[in-house]
Parts: C-alpha cells; structure tokens; sequence
C-alpha cells in the first residue's frame, strides 16, 4: 500500500519528470498599471489604449493589467509600490513627485506659466522634459512619457470671482507645495489630500472647495457637491508616465522594443483626446445644471494673475531659479 508520505514522493518525481520532459512554456511578463482615475477620462483611455497596442505588438508576450481608481494605490502610496516593483507602470499627476524628492516637477504647477497645450510642448518635447526624466533614475524610476489631461478650474459651494472670494476656504490640493503657495496667495487655506477622498470631503464640507481639470471633475461627480465653479485655467495638470526601471532595464530588448512602439502610440493617442476629453466633461456639467460656471472679466482675471505670480518668484527656491528661467526662455518669454 502507498502511504502517504510515498505517495507525496512520487507525485513531486512525476511532476519533476514531466516538468523535464515538456518545453518550458514562456509565462507573459505582467505589467501592473495602477491610476487613481476613471478609466473614461484622458489617463484612464491613455492607460487601455497602451495594454490594447502593448499586448498586440508583443504577441501576448506582454500581459497589462490596468487597475483604475485607486483600487490598488492612493496618490502616495502607488509611487511607493513602484519603487518595491509591486507595480510596474504608473502616470502619475506632474504635482504628485515632490514626496519622492524629485520637487522640480512642481514647475508645471507654478500658475499662469503655460497657456496652452502649444505652451507646454515646449517644456515637455524639449531639454526641461529631458532633464526631469534624468533626475527619477537614481530613484529607481524611468521616465517614458508626458501625457495631457488639461487646464485647471476652480470650484467651491461659494462664487470665486476675485481673489478675496478665497478668503478662510479650505481647499483641497494635491501633494505640491506650488500649489499650497498658490492657495496661500489666494488666502485660502491649502489640504493636501488623495484624490479618491475629493469627493467624499466636499460632500462632507471637510473641505470647501478644489481645482482640477474638468475631466476629473465630472468623472468624479464633484459637480454634484459643488455650486459654483471659475474658468479659470489658471494652472495645468498631466501626467508622467513612468515605470520601474529595474524591470524595464530587465525586459528583452526586442520586447521594450515593441513596448516603446505602444508607449509611443498611445501618449500620441492620449496627448489627442485630452483636450476634447476636458470640452466634453465641461459641457456635461453645463448640461447637468448643478454648477454654476463663471468666465472671469478681464477685469477679474488680472487681479488672479496679480495675486497668483508672486507664486514664481516666492518657490524658485524649491524649484531652481534657472529651471524656472529655462521655462520662461522655452516659452520665448
Ligand atoms: C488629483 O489628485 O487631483 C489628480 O492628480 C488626479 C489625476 O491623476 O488626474
């Protein structure tokens, strides 16, 4: 009779046999992409149309598994898990890589620098791009990509028309300290918080109000829980997309080679639809009615710029004088 401890024996033997005798069949390398985003807004399609372009150039050899809004990461802790290389893939926002040291991201916060998708071009398409790509290596990060989403409102439950609306507002910002700057010059009062808690803490009145692109707004039903919203665009908000770079330096080369075409073809389909992704998520809430939308007068908007530029000059040192100078330059300013 076979106890068991044989029987255990001999299964590991056969196992080990057969193990021996087939070819070793090639697992797909798996790529986690984890965003704190809806998948309908510009990151979330940016996101599928890599896993769609980078599952068919590599043949399967590539699996990506894209988990969408904060399922697996908050804003902090998914660049931490990047670095452990318990995900592979993030994009996260410009604003968000200060906590990792790399603070000169936070050049894309400094408000009024850039009026236009044109406008940023220049920075991400040239050296400066370049340049703060080269500072994530040393932080185990490679910089594969810049991707849009759009030009920054403001919102609260009161109307923001000038400066002083601001006053004693608790307003909801990402993890920049450009942005606290920016709501300190506005006499607001600055929290730093994830953004899958956005919604919750304006429903709450934890805090009063927040800025972001109108895409983000309207995935995340925050126009539900907020009256009152400013055209602001007094500040961009996108996305580097990064990568671990332990494993990206580890793929095959012929594999990052057809994964670098999808990275290529989907930041161009990405960089595409944001801004109609933004006019559409605009006319919505329009059309849905709970939020009021104010154009600024020209009036109005110098008195934003009046307040807001001090801004630059107040955290050169947190960003460098010369990069914020290059910027300028980049901008033929
Ligand atoms: C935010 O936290 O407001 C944004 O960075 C979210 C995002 O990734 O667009």
């Amino acid at each position: 009779m076979i106890n068991r401890r044989t029987f255990a024996r001999l299964g590991a033997a056969a196992i080990f046999a057969l193990g021996t005798a087939l070819p070793a069949v090639a697992q797909p390398v798996v790529i986690k992409f984890s965003h704190v985003v809806a998948p309908n807004t510009p990151k979330g399609k940016g996101a599928d149309k890599f896993k769609e372009l980078a599952e068919k150039y590599t043949d399967g050899a590539v699996t990506v598994e894209v988990y969408p809004n904060s399922q697996l990461y908050k804003d902090k802790e998914e660049l931490e898990a990047l670095q452990l290389g318990a995900v592979q893939m993030l994009a996260p926002s410009l604003a968000k890589f200060g906590p990792l040291g790399v603070q000169q991201f936070e050049l894309f916060d400094l408000p009024f620098l850039m009026g236009s998708y044109d406008d940023l071009r220049k920075i991400t398409d040239g050296d400066i791009g370049q340049k703060l790509f080269g500072m994530l290596e040393d932080k185990g990060i490679k910089g594969l990509a810049f991707w849009d989403n759009g030009f920054k409102i403001m919102s609260a439950n009161s109307p923001l028309h000038e400066p002083d609306d601001f006053l004693g507002l608790k307003m909801r910002i990402q993890s920049s300290k450009i942005l606290e700057a920016e709501m300190q010059a506005l006499g607001a009062v600055p929290q730093v918080m994830a953004f899958s808690e956005v919604y919750q803490a304006l429903q709450t009145g934890v805090v009063d109000g927040t800025e972001n692109p109108p895409s983000n707004m309207y995935t995340q039903k925050m126009n539900e829980v907020q009256k009152h919203a400013t055209l602001s665009n007094h500040g961009y908000l996108g996305y580097a997309l990064i990568v671990n770079k332990d494993f990206w330096d580890g793929l095959d080369p012929q594999v990052r080679e057809q994964l670098d075409r999808a990275v290529a073809e989907a930041t161009e389909y990405a960089n595409s639809i944001a801004k109609e992704e933004n006019d559409k998520a605009l006319a919505a809430m329009q059309a849905a009615g709970t939020t009021e939308f104010y154009e600024l007068t020209d009036e109005e908007r110098q008195a934003w710029v009046d307040a807001l530029m001090p801004v630059h000059e107040e955290m050169s040192g947190r960003i460098g004088a010369d990069l914020i100078e290059e910027a300028h330059a980049a901008l033929g300013r």
